[in-house]
């Protein structure tokens, strides 16, 4: 893990790619954003989609499982992902999806001038495939051109104002927890949260360098028996947000059967993001924590805005 590489592509097409299936429980994950999509879809009347950086397919499924979506596309950049999307894609969707191998920042290359949607989606996407104010606004620009009169632009994405003013180490303020209690193993400490509504929240060292691994007790179980463990730890590199993803293999926390992914991730916080979107020319958009419609709050978890020319 020693490596900083700004650029995720290789990671993507590493066995990263499997372990990335480990991250999420993906039916949590649908359930908590299929009511987000519902009620976005129905208010601007959403037909055609491109998600970009689309991943194992998770959102092209979750836009298909609504009848008016007639048309799906995904960027992507790992051939591997790609490979997963199309497996987990149903038979009867197939002629209703596009997938474009190709680097998000070539999109002015890789869609036709003539390929335009109603929703363009960015779900995670943005800060790990994009690096640089002048690559951000120039791919917003370009994708503003492939959307349909009326279409909205969606970016979702880490709420990178609450990691970075906090400095997030041991803190979970915002995971509703209300009671924990501690394992402590060598370097790590593991604190067991009883309402945590993900199954593990990353932490960083920080100053104390200390790890700090948070769990929800509800998934505890299902984590400590599991074969494959995922833990997020973040850090800050100049600009990034570097992301170590590590992996327990077997056995408990041994560094032997550990395997560790770092990606790096743009800092994209939400003024930073206001900027881009104004200088690519979206007037008018809507900051949101989280997929209930709540306003920005720096406290929580991840960060979505709703865009529109
Ligand atoms: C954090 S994952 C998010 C996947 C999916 N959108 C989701 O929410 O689960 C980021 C995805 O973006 C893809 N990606 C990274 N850099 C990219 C680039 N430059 N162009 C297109 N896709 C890229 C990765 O391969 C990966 O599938």
């Amino acid at each position: 893990m020693a490596f900083f590489n700004k650029n995720n592509i290789q990671l993507y097409e590493s066995n990263f790619s499997d372990s990335y299936d480990y991250l999420y429980s993906w039916n949590e994950r649908f359930n908590r954003e299929r009511y987000f999509f519902e009620k976005l879809f129905k208010k601007y009347k959403t037909e055609t989609i491109l998600d970009c950086g689309s991943g194992n397919g998770f959102h092209v499924n979750l836009f298909l499982s609504f009848k008016g979506i007639k048309r799906v596309a995904g960027i992507e950049v790992s051939s591997l992902m790609i490979k997963k999307a199309m497996k987990n894609l149903n038979k009867a969707d197939h002629e209703k999806v596009r997938f474009y191998k190709g680097d998000l920042t070539d999109v002015a290359k890789i869609l036709k001038k003539a390929d335009k949607f109603d929703m363009i989606t960015c779900m995670y996407c943005i800060s790990t495939a994009l690096k640089g104010d002048a690559v951000i606004t120039r791919v917003l620009k370009d994708l503003k051109k492939h959307l349909n009169k009326g279409g909205v632009l969606l970016i979702d994405d880490v709420n990178f104002d609450r990691i970075i003013e906090k400095e997030l180490t041991s803190e979970v303020v915002t995971m509703d927890s209300d009671s924990y209690h501690f394992l402590q193993f060598r370097n790590f400490s593991i604190k067991v949260y009883k309402t945590l509504p993900f199954p593990i929240l990353f932490t960083n060292g920080g100053k104390s360098k200390k790890t700090f691994i948070h769990i929800a007790s509800k998934y505890l179980f299902a984590w400590l028996k599991n074969k494959h463990r995922a833990i997020r730890i973040y850090h800050q590199i100049k600009s990034n947000l570097v992301l170590d993803y590590i992996f327990v293999l077997s056995g408990f926390i041994r560094w032997i059967n550990v395997q560790t992914y770092r990606e790096s991730l743009w800092i994209l916080k939400k003024e930073k993001l206001r900027k881009y979107l104004l200088q690519s020319g979206f007037t008018s958009f809507r900051f949101y924590s989280g997929y209930k419609f709540a306003a920005f709050n720096t406290n929580d978890f991840n960060m979505v805005v709703i865009a529109k020319v």
